[in-house]
């Protein structure tokens, strides 16, 4: 699909189950490497990230099956441990795979990852914690070549406590004899997921949720492990920026699954801002306050406020009243749709990784493009405020996280139609 149309004014109300992490399935994924046998994953978003990361595992020689919400990967006949580089530009995700090919294969031979241009993005600290194990790494030709079959445990300690590299640390560490400890870990609910994952299929793991993460190793593990079946946990930024949607419709919603203990920084902003919250062991609720109140916010790893959802956040803030500061701590380059907000009437300056937002009555409808995922999600939150209609462009870069976010919105109330160009057209 290339575009979205959709008519402003509609109130976002009704019940929504939630789906799968996007941030949970996709190192999941990659950890299905470590098994040598079949994982059964329920509650898979169906997103385009997904997708990529199926095709990466056929062309690594694992056979795969999607059906409604559920993946099953059979790692059993894995024959090669090159990521294809048309796949690895992809999507930023595919650097997953480090870690379980050197596990699995002693090696690994790839390019730098892609994903949405949000920041310079480089993955200095996953390099780093795997050389402390003892996987050794040459640059050539714009490769790089990753090898490593008798690693050993170690103590690594990460400069910043990233998602990826904690990911990756943990799934190289289950190859590295003896025990490894992993500080300054990022804390992230979907790290805990994996942990749950890895130890459902025989793995020892602790700590995950916490800044230290204990993994004791053996040579070989896809030797001891065993598939499994797991659930993956819901996705809180998909609930959040439907909370958003909701919030800046004056409307009504309940998320059902939705984790409240996983999206405390996300619903306190949504009370600051004038909404009203209930959280339920099984979801949570929402229901817009009369007028948005202008709200700050400062990005941070979890538990701070997820950067995944300062876009939508700053959305929501245009028409909230008075003058929010918003402060994106984590990628220097999360500002790119405010001058399409802008166009829409917003009135935002941005100076650095500072944005202020000095909030309009409203916004009006017209042509704008997303420029990466949850920038892509901020312009359909602004569009759904907007008098008239609003075209967004470029909807790829939501496929690749959201799963079907025009319908799921439609089902709640919106007026979105998903338009996909003839072939040929311009
Ligand atoms: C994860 C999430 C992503 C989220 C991000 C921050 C997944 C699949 N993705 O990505 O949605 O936006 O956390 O919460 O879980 N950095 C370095 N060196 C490194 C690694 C990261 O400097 O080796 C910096 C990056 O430049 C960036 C920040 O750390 O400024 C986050 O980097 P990134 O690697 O994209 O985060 P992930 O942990 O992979």
């Amino acid at each position: 699909m290339d575009s979205y149309h959709i008519r402003g004014g509609n109130k976002i109300r009704g019940e929504y189950r939630v789906r799968g992490a996007k941030n949970a399935v996709l190192p999941i994924l990659a950890a299905s490497i470590v098994t040598n046998s079949q994982v059964e994953l329920i509650g898979c978003p169906d997103i385009a990230d997904v997708d990529n990361m199926l095709e990466i595992l056929r062309a690594l020689g694992c056979k795969t099956e999607k059906s409604k919400e559920s993946i099953v990967v059979d790692t059993a006949t894995i024959n090669c441990s090159v990521i294809p580089d048309r796949l690895m530009r992809e999507m930023r995700s595919s650097v997953f795979l480090m870690g379980p090919l050197i596990a699995r294969c002693g090696e690994v031979t790839l390019s730098h990852p892609g994903g949405c241009e949000i920041g310079v993005r480089p993955i200095d600290i996953h390099i780093s914690a795997l050389k402390t194990l003892g996987v050794s790494i040459e640059e050539a030709d714009g490769l790089l070549i990753c090898k490593g079959s008798k690693l050993s445990g170690a103590c690594i300690t990460l400069t910043f406590p990233r998602v990826g590299a904690t990911e990756n640390a943990m799934l190289t560490a289950l190859a590295a004899d003896g025990e490894t400890i992993i500080k300054n870990s990022a804390r992230e609910p979907e790290i805990l997921d994996l942990q749950n994952f890895l130890i459902a299929c025989g793995a020892d793991v602790t700590g995950a949720g916490s800044d230290t993460i204990v993994i004791s190793g053996r040579h070989d593990p896809f030797k001891r492990f065993h598939g499994t079946g797991h659930t993956i946990i819901p996705d809180r930024i998909e609930a959040g920026t439907l909370m958003a949607a909701a919030a800046v419709t004056g409307g009504k919603l309940f998320l059902k699954g939705a984790q409240p203990s996983h999206m405390h920084a996300i619903i306190e902003k949504f009370k600051e801002a004038g909404c009203f919250v209930w959280e339920y062991t099984d979801g949570i609720y929402i229901e817009a306050g009369r007028r948005l109140a202008a709200t700050n916010l400062v990005t941070s790893p979890y538990p701070g406020f997820p950067t995944d959802m300062q876009s939508q956040f700053l959305a929501m803030m245009t028409t909230a009243e008075g003058e929010s500061v918003i402060q994106e701590a984590i990628f220097e380059n999360r500002y790119k749709q405010v001058p399409e907000l802008c166009k829409m009437g917003a009135d935002i300056s941005v100076s650095g990784m500072d944005a202020k937002i000095k909030g309009v009555k409203s916004l009006q409808g017209c042509l704008v493009n997303a420029t990466d995922l949850r920038g892509g999600a901020a312009l359909v939150i602004a569009g759904l405020m907007a008098d008239g209609t609003t075209i967004v462009n470029n909807i790829t870069h939501i496929e690749r996280g959201y799963d079907k976010l025009d319908k799921v919105l439609n089902s709640l109330g919106a007026d979105i139609r998903g338009i996909t160009q003839p072939t040929g057209t311009v």
